[in-house]
């Protein structure tokens, strides 16, 4: 679906499997992408790898994770959470202001199948309270598969929104949309707790079936 409102969005660690599945979805709904990476060549790699999916040019370059971060309109986190708050530390000045998308779920090996949440309550509370009020946090697509984002076809699963600002909710909603999934707004920050904690659930789940990307449906409404 194409967008009517491009932005620019740097998808910080986007060189893994999430934020690449993310940042071909995005491509493909018209807005622009910048890869972020502790490494340009690294960040250079994967914008290739993102543009051969696509199959025709478009504006997907890799920067390193603080200029990303600056240059962007919407700046989304996607790193394993044993990098989280060091990684919130190292770019919190080049955010300030913009709307923050975290991805992350606060999975702790080995036992990544228990809910385990860090003492600020979840990963998006942890990122709201290192990088401050400027900083509009927003948690979502902790429950989607890298499989289901790169599949490039019609994903199994909804994506719950929340965060303290309702209006940045209804943004990262829209990105939602682009992205070909369906978004709800799970009100606030408060309750990422819920939808990150899912995540641990479905990893369960996906062991007990032999399935790599169980997801979950918001029923009992109209679409
Ligand atoms: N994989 C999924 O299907 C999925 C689904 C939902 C949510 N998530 C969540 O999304 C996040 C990313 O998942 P992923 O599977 O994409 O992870 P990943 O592939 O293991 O890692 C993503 C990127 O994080 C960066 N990174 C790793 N260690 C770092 C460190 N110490 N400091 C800074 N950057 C570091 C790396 O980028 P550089 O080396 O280029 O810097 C790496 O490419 C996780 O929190 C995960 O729980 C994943």
């Amino acid at each position: 679906m194409k967008t009517q409102n491009p932005k620019t969005i740097a998808i910080l660690g986007g060189t893994g499997k999430e934020g690449k599945g993310l940042a071909y979805r995005w491509a493909l709904a018209g807005h622009s992408i910048i890869i972020g990476s502790r490494t340009v060549e690294k960040a250079s790699t994967a914008a290739e790898e993102v543009l051969t999916l696509i199959g025709k040019p478009s504006p997907v370059r890799g920067m390193e994770n603080p200029q990303a971060a600056r240059e962007a309109d919407i700046v989304v986190l996607t790193v394993p959470f044993s990098a989280h708050k060091d990684m919130l530390e190292f770019i919190k000045a080049d955010v300030q202001g913009k709307i923050f998308v975290d991805v992350t779920v606060p999975l702790v090996p080995p036992k990544v199948t228990k809910v385990q949440m860090p003492a600020e309550g979840s990963a998006a509370q942890q990122a709201q309270s290192i990088l401050g009020e400027n900083v509009r946090v927003v948690a979502a697509f902790q429950n989607i598969s890298y499989e289901n984002l790169l599949s490039g076809e019609e994903v199994d699963c909804d994506v719950l929104v929340t965060g303290s600002d309702k209006d940045a909710r209804a943004e990262v909603l829209a990105l939602v949309g682009d992205t070909g999934l369906f978004g709800l707004d799970a009100g606030p920050i408060e309750n990422s707790v819920v939808v990150e904690g899912l995540t641990s659930i479905l990893i369960g789940i996906n062991k007990q079936f032999g399935v790599h990307a169980s997801g979950i449906r918001i029923t009992g409404i109209s679409r």
